[in-house]
């Protein structure tokens, strides 16, 4: 059943009324990097697409990202922070470990009605919180549902390591979601799919800072509390894992890969990108790419991108966009949005 059809029993159709986004000021190039590990531009272009980079400055955290994007989201869907009653942060780099940095969030914004809590699915963050949200209102249990995307990674990186500190960057996507109606119905999200693979936690995480693996005077050296990867193991997992959600949330909207007008994917790497969008027959010209002037984002990436292209007539009305995510986990996550 999709979500449209779910609509016409008894769950109400949701539609996202608007979306924003914040990128820290510093911009850190591949010339930059040449000067703290070897590696060169020639290198990061050509195996990930990657220029740039955005950088938190000191003092801002991945919160403060969250609510400049918040902002523009509520002032675009023109709500007020008292009209908000749930807030879901997607990130895998909080403030702290606990409160949940949503709840820093609704403190900013004076959204003082809203529950709010984190998810944490990595790059998939932020359309698994699109699908919780979208049940949550579906059901009519909440009405107006801020999500953000939401990552410090710059604060997560080895920045030894040339294998992982080329590749992420800093920065904030949110929207919002609401009830859709014959009247406002622009935003429309026809069909969802997440899914998660837990045996292969090993390829992609940060070893340490969490209760097996306490940050220690004895440790404090080994950059436990860095992205580790392996590299080429993510990268086929991650051209299957979006390949095969991707069709899926297009069979489930009902609709073909030609129906599609734009893709945004997940901005990890121009050549996953490539691969996937290859394999499902849709030309570059459908694709939304900014991986190359913000690296990957993890749960910010999709958010960020769907924001620049709504914003930037990427987007038409009456376009379907497919959303597409793969992260840590292994989780990835699919959405069909009729803009
Ligand atoms: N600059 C220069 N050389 C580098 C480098 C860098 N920044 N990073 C790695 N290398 C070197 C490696 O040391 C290796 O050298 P060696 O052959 O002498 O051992 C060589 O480049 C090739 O490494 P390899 O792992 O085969 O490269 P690759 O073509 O697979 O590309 C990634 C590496 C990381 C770009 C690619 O595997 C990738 O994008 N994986 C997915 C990452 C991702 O998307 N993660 C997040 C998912 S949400």
């Amino acid at each position: 059943m999709t979500n449209k059809e779910a609509s016409n029993e008894s769950l109400r159709a949701v539609r996202i009324a608007g979306t924003g986004s914040y990128v820290p000021e510093k911009i850190l190039s591949n010339q930059d990097l040449e000067k703290i590990v070897d590696t060169s531009d020639e290198w990061i272009t050509s195996r990930t697409g990657i220029k740039a980079r955005r950088i938190a400055a000191e003092g801002e955290f991945t919160s403060h990202l969250a609510t400049h994007a918040a902002r523009r989201a509520m002032q675009q869907a023109n709500l007020q922070s008292e009209d908000i009653d749930l807030i879901i942060v997607a990130t895998i780099t909080p403030d702290t470990l606990t409160p949940a940095t949503a709840c820093y969030v609704q403190q900013a914004l004076g959204a003082h009605r809203a529950v709010a809590f984190d998810i944490s699915a990595a790059c998939s963050g932020f359309l698994y919180a699109l699908e919780f949200a979208r049940v949550a209102i579906a059901g009519g249990t909440f009405n107006n549902a801020l999500i953000i995307g939401a990552e410090k990674l710059s604060a997560f990186v080895n920045w030894t390591d040339r294998n992982t500190c080329v590749l992420f960057g800093d920065g904030a996507g949110a929207a919002v979601l609401t009830p859709a109606s014959d009247e406002k119905k622009t935003g429309l999200i026809l069909s969802t799919h997440l899914g998660t693979d837990g045996t292969k936690t090993e390829i992609l995480n940060i070893p340490g800072g969490g209760s097996a693996c306490p940050i220690t005077l004895e440790n404090a050296e080994q950059h436990l509390a860095a992205l580790s990867m392996q590299g080429r193991e993510v990268f086929k997992a991650a051209v299957n894992a979006m390949r095969r959600a991707s069709e899926t949330a297009i069979e489930k909207a009902g609709l073909s890969a030609d129906d599609i007008n734009l893709v945004i994917p997940h901005q990890a790497n121009l050549r996953i990108i490539d691969a996937i969008t290859d394999r499902l027959k849709i030309g570059k010209e459908r694709v939304f790419i900014n991986l190359d002037k913000y690296g990957n984002t993890s749960a910010a990436a999709v958010a960020i991108a769907l924001d620049e292209a709504t914003r930037n007539g990427a987007v038409q009305p009456g376009d379907r966009i497919l959303l597409v995510a793969f992260g840590a986990g292994l989780t990835w996550a699919s959405a069909v949005i009729e803009w």
